[in-house]
């Protein structure tokens, strides 16, 4: 092996042994540098005779090309090596679980709410909406309950601090109720004047309040009011649409319903409606649902219409009663402690 060829492969063990893009460069210059010994190489060629110089000289550029290329792949395999690095430590591993953001759900008034109103919307009833801060007269004078009336103590409720333009206070409203009056009377005032008034068939779930907290009451609470007034609607009527909904709400017929005499003085004659399961864990048992009534005749004038010619029949059922039966909470507080452990279950 000739000079050369030795320093050839010294140079390529050495590139081979180093382990950094900067450790190359240094091996370089031993080799090829200033003072390398290929530098030192081609220096000594100015020492040699005219004939051997162009031979000698050749050789060392062969040698020079051969430890160029040496330092060309090595450069390569240490960035080849380093990205192959970088990458793994920058890999994803897509088999991991990912992370989810957790879904929310409707609560459960709110999806009690939603059967309510797709059941009735099923029997053509129509779904509105009204105000929760109402005036004395709609939640209660329009409604036959005149100021001062003790009846008015069966939906005791809170005062707002402020006055309607007849000096009496403002209320949130103790019952949906208020919107028979508000309802019947934008239906009274759309058809006035004509021969014909299609009936009134409307349900209003809402958000009531009363001076209650207990188990079983709580000061917000949730009621859906039903009407329907027409020419011809009977108590009869209201036994069948309500017996509907219950078994449509319940999803079962295994149950009965009963009508039992009661006061209110926006229905007459009135009653409480009260279910009773035939089988399940709340088999046998009476619950009291609903209040209902045919609509007083002075009601139906406070809505703007004819008693002599309208008649119908409205009911009020607690929502939040509703519900518990339905999902089997025996405290209705839970509903609005906000306590998730209780929500999630009725994801
Ligand atoms: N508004 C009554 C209550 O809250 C219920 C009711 C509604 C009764 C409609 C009769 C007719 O107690």
């Amino acid at each position: 092996m000739t000079d050369l060829e030795q320093l050839l492969q010294a140079a390529q063990a050495e590139f081979a042994a180093t382990s950094t893009p900067a450790e190359l460069e240094n091996a370089k210059a031993r080799f090829l540098g200033k003072a390398g010994r290929v530098t030192e190489l081609l220096k000594g060629l100015a020492a040699l005779p005219v004939d051997e110089k162009k031979a000698r000289g050749a050789e060392i550029n062969v040698l020079k090309s051969g430890i160029e290329a040496a330092l060309t792949e090595r450069r390569q395999a240490l960035a080849d090596a380093e990205l192959a690095l970088q990458l793994k430590a920058e890999a994803l591993d897509v088999t991991l679980p990912g992370r989810s953001r957790g879904t929310g759900a409707l609560h459960p008034i709110t999806r009690a709410m939603a059967r309510i109103e797709a059941i009735f919307g099923s029997m053509g009833f129509d779904v509105a909406d009204g105000p929760e801060i109402e005036t004395d007269w709609f939640s209660f004078s329009a409604l036959n309950n005149p100021e001062n009336h003790p009846a008015r103590s069966m939906q005791d409720t809170f005062y707002v601090d402020m006055k309607d333009e007849g000096g009496r206070y403002f209320n949130l409203r103790p019952h949906t109720s208020p919107m028979q009056i508000r309802y019947a009377q934008a239906h009274a005032r759309r058809y006035a004047g004509q021969d014909h008034m299609p009936e009134i068939r409307v349900i209003a779930p809402g958000r009531t309040y009363r001076v209650d907290n207990d188990a079983t009451h709580s000061p917000m609470f949730h009621q859906v009011e039903g009407l329907w007034v027409g020419e011809n609607i009977s108590f009869k009527d209201l036994k069948a649409v309500y017996l509907n909904f219950i078994t449509a709400f319940f999803e079962t017929d295994q149950l009965q319903l009963r009508f039992r005499p009661s006061y209110f003085p926006f229905t007459e004659p009135s009653a409480e409606i009260d279910i009773m399961f035939e089988s399940g864990p709340l088999k046998g048992r009476w619950l009291e649902v609903s209040g209902s009534g045919q609509v007083h005749p002075q009601v139906i004038r406070n809505m703007g219409l004819d008693p002599e010619r309208y008649i119908g029949f409205a009911f009020g059922s607690g929502i939040d009663r509703l519900a518990m039966l339905r999902y089997g909470v025996n405290d209705l507080r839970q509903f609005f402690d906000g306590d998730l452990r209780f929500l999630s279950q009725f994801k």
